[in-house]
């Protein structure tokens, strides 16, 4: 019998239309290998669902806020159901920059200098404190969000403009901004999958050079690297991966600069659209889009 499963997509980040998306493409390869499949929302009915459904597995397609902070982990625990993914803790961790970073930097993996700015203090001394401890231009973004919402790559001239798009935020990440070229690598249960360069036309790799394919972002892979540098890298990738205790996928960002990787940051929920990265360099290595699922489908669990 083909395993029952059921999607959790949409959701309530700003990242919805991700997520519905990758719920799509996940739904359509399952259901062509015959595997019963049911799409969810995670609304108040969604236990409910689970308890009539009966799935075999849950497929976590949900990103962003509620979907990959350990919120929605928390309730599917109470299942026991084996769900796909990281587990609440690594979860919640990965999806906040700021404690994720202070683990980056506790186990010495190299991530961009940064501070956290809260909007209840005076800002009157912000640009003296960022020629202090950083140095212009530099970049603003939320602590928890993900696909570039809401980050911004500002200049003295510009900063405080910029900042006020991020108001909604108690408090958000100023980070010393990082030339150089962007590099995601992908790890799959213990595996290393491999990685991919990003070459946006746009000033970086923004939300639009991200899903919009009129942006033309380049997708170079394999990424021109003598071998010492990659394996260097996926070393990164995976050590990381296992710091934060994560299960299934993950796609850590970086910058290259200057013959150094600077991790931005892991993602537990990585996209399954399309244009996503994670299943480009799945099948550029040889795993198509059916047996990456099953992979990510095999590492499902509870308690972790
Ligand atoms: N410190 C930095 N230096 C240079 N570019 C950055 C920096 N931080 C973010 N970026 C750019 O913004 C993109 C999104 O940032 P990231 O930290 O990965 O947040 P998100 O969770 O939104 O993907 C990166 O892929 C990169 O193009
Ligand atoms: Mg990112």
């Amino acid at each position: 019998m083909k395993k029952k499963i059921l999607i959790i997509s949409g959701g309530i980040s700003k990242e919805r239309i991700i997520s519905l998306d990758t719920g799509k493409q996940v739904a359509k390869e399952l259901r062509k290998h015959h595997h019963p499949v049911k799409i969810v929302e995670p609304n108040f009915k969604l236990l409910d669902t689970i308890k009539s459904f009966k799935p075999n597995i849950i497929f976590n397609a949900l990103h962003g806020q509620f979907g990959e902070d350990g919120y929605i982990q928390t309730i599917l625990e109470t299942t026991k159901i084996p769900y796909t993914h990281s587990g609440v803790i690594s979860s919640a961790i990965a999806m906040n920059k700021e404690l994720s970073k202070k683990i980056f930097i506790k186990n010495k993996i190299l991530t961009p200098k940064y501070f956290v700015y809260s909007f209840d203090k005076s800002k009157s001394n912000l640009i003296s404190l960022i020629e202090k401890k950083l140095k212009f231009p530099v970049v603003i973004k939320p602590i928890n969000e993900g696909s570039s919402v809401n980050v911004y790559i500002c200049k003295k001239k510009n900063i405080m403009s910029k900042l006020n798009l991020l108001r909604e935020y108690k408090s958000i990440i100023i980070e010393e901004f990082i030339p150089g070229r962007e590099i995601q690598s992908a790890i799959i249960g213990t595996k290393k999958l491999g990685a991919i360069e990003l070459k946006p036309k746009r000033e970086f790799y923004d939300y639009k050079a991200k899903y919009n394919p009129e942006a033309k972002t380049k997708h170079i892979i394999p990424v021109s690297l003598p071998k010492k540098k990659l394996d260097e890298l996926m070393n990164i990738t995976l050590n990381t991966h296992k710091l934060i205790n994560c299960r299934g996928v993950t796609r850590s960002d970086f910058k290259y600069f200057k013959g150094r990787f600077y991790l931005l940051e892991i993602n537990t929920q990585p996209g399954m659209t399309k244009l996503s990265l994670v299943p480009e360099i799945a099948n550029y290595y040889g795993i198509n889009f059916y047996n990456l699922i099953r992979l990510i489908l095999k590492d499902a669990s509870t308690n972790k």
